[in-house]
């Protein structure tokens, strides 16, 4: 007899029929005369009751039905006489698949600190926690590729390891199979990479926007999703060192095009999570209002969860250029001193993430999009504008967050497009494949890349990014 989901028993509305269940039993507790096993098999937040008579089940055998254990469970689906739950399963047989020693096991059934769980990411995802978290995950990359799908985009597969740095920040991972005590040198003493494994100096990617936009010149609308690496030594928690990136590409897509498919992507994604993942954000939209009740009012959050997805859904996004925005910093007074951390130290500087939020959460309280940022602190492949200062790039920022999204309209011009790079010293003869798109059938086209794990913080509430995925890595830690 096959096993039957605990999600879809919750929901079953034929009783007294037998059933087969498999899991993971979370708690246990009862008497000599009845014992009651809380179980749980991945599929929902919620546990199934097992209610077993020691008598019929055996005393011993139930002896391993402790937490952790892992059982499978024959019986009947019953009405529940207890408050809690409207179906429970009366066992007539209970097999213990594999035990698990209450002495060592290190997940017991109380509330464990993140930080500890993150200590044994091997074991968290059994937490009710970060089961809900992984897999609201699940359901917010399904929701990516139906969104695109549904429009007509194709996804396209970029590929890890490459040889450029599209970013040029130089924050890139070395792959190399070169001996590194004793690397073969140039004649200048250089390390020589013509003998590397791949003949040429190659790294993990930091984006595959290049990439991506040779599939957008060709295929008209695509999009990527996978993981991107960035050795960027910020140990924040807004930053991983590998992380999950969607990088939308779109020829004969402009500026004002790109900002309306990414406002559409962000609140389609929200109101996804709103509509299918209600039993996993109620579980932790109570966890972060008990956690709000032991904090100062001043750090508690001023929203709810289910209230933060539908502020997104709801509002349009303010845009406003990044001129506009610092006009409005500049003539802040952002806290009782009047003063930001970070002073906002005029025209020309990148944005710090508290003046980012400061937009957001306190000026237009609604997310917002800033465009046309001065061409020095961005990108080699951002359209230049007829000012020759700004570039047609766009930010836009979320509530809790700062920058959620990146993206903007590409140097579609030829010329315009290789005195950008000998500005910035990228070396022409590199970028060959790419200026091609260029010289042959060049098109305006835009794009933008989503953090996939900024988007999992905002949408499940979780205040650190190592939270949102399985097996962060950070700098000094990727265990396993
Ligand atoms: O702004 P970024 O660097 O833009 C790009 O990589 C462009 N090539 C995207 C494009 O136009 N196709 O990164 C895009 C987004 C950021 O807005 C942020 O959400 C996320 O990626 N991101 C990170 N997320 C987690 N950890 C990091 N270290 C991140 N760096 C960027
Ligand atoms: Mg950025």
């Amino acid at each position: 007899m096959q096993r039957t989901k605990i999600s879809k028993l919750l929901e079953a509305t034929e009783l007294d029929v037998d059933i087969h269940v498999k899991g993971w039993v979370r708690t246990k507790r009862g008497n000599k005369h009845v014992a009651f096993i809380a179980l749980n098999d991945g599929s929902s937040i919620h546990s199934i009751q097992i209610v077993a008579d020691p008598n019929t089940i055996g005393e011993d055998l139930l002896k391993g039905v402790s937490t952790g254990a892992s059982i499978s469970v024959f019986g009947k689906l019953v009405a529940s006489q207890g408050s809690g739950q409207k179906v429970e399963i009366t066992a007539e047989r209970i097999e213990v698949i594999g035990v698990a020693d209450p002495e060592k096991y290190p997940l017991q059934p109380k509330k464990h600190s993140l930080e500890f769980l993150r200590e044994i990411a091997h074991l968290r995802p059994r937490t009710n926690t970060f089961g809900a978290i992984f897999r609201i995950r699940h359901a917010m990359s399904y929701a990516v590729h139906k969104f695109f799908n549904d429009k007509g985009f194709y996804y396209w597969h970029n590929p890890f390891v490459t040889g450029s740095d599209a970013e040029g920040a130089g924050e890139m991972f070395r792959v190399t199979t070169l001996d590194p005590t004793n690397p073969p040198l140039t004649e200048d003493g250089k390390v020589d990479y013509s003998q590397d494994f791949f003949g040429k100096e190659t790294n993990l990617t930091v984006s595959g926007q290049l990439e991506g936009e040779l599939g957008a010149l060709a295929l008209g609308e695509i999009y990527t999703f996978g993981p991107t690496f960035r050795a960027e030594n910020s140990n924040t928690t807004r930053h991983l060192s590998e992380f999950w990136m969607i990088e939308p590409e779109m020829a004969f897509y402009d500026l004002t095009d790109n900002m309306d498919l990414a406002e559409e992507f962000l609140q389609f994604l929200c109101q996804y999570a709103l509509d299918h993942c209600a039993d996993d954000l109620a579980f932790l939209e109570k966890r972060l209002i008990d956690e709000d009740k032991v904090k100062p009012q001043a750090e508690r959050s001023p929203m709810t969860l289910t209230d933060k997805l539908k502020f997104v859904v709801e509002n349009p996004f303010e845009r406003l250029t990044y001129t506009e925005a610092i006009q409005i910093l500049s003539n802040s007074k952002p806290n009782k001193k009047g003063k930001f951390q970070f002073p906002v130290e005029g025209w020309g500087t990148d944005l710090q993430s508290e003046h980012e939020r400061y937009l957001v959460e306190k000026h237009f309280k609604k997310p917002v999009i800033l465009t046309d940022y001065p061409k020095d602190i961005k990108a080699f492949y951002m359209r230049m504008n007829e000012d020759g200062n700004t570039v047609g790039a766009m930010d836009i920022l979320f509530p809790g967050i700062g920058e959620i999204v990146g993206g903007s309209q590409r140097e579609e011009r030829l010329e315009v497009l290789t005195s950008r790079m000998a500005e910035m010293g990228i070396p022409e003869e590199d970028m060959d494949w790419y200026l091609d798109t260029r010289r042959f059938g060049t098109a305006p086209h835009s794009g933008f890349g989503l953090g996939f794990e900024r988007l999992m913080i905002f949408v499940t509430g979780l205040s650190n990014i190592r939270d949102v995925i399985p097996f962060p890595r950070t700098p000094g830690s990727a265990a396993f």
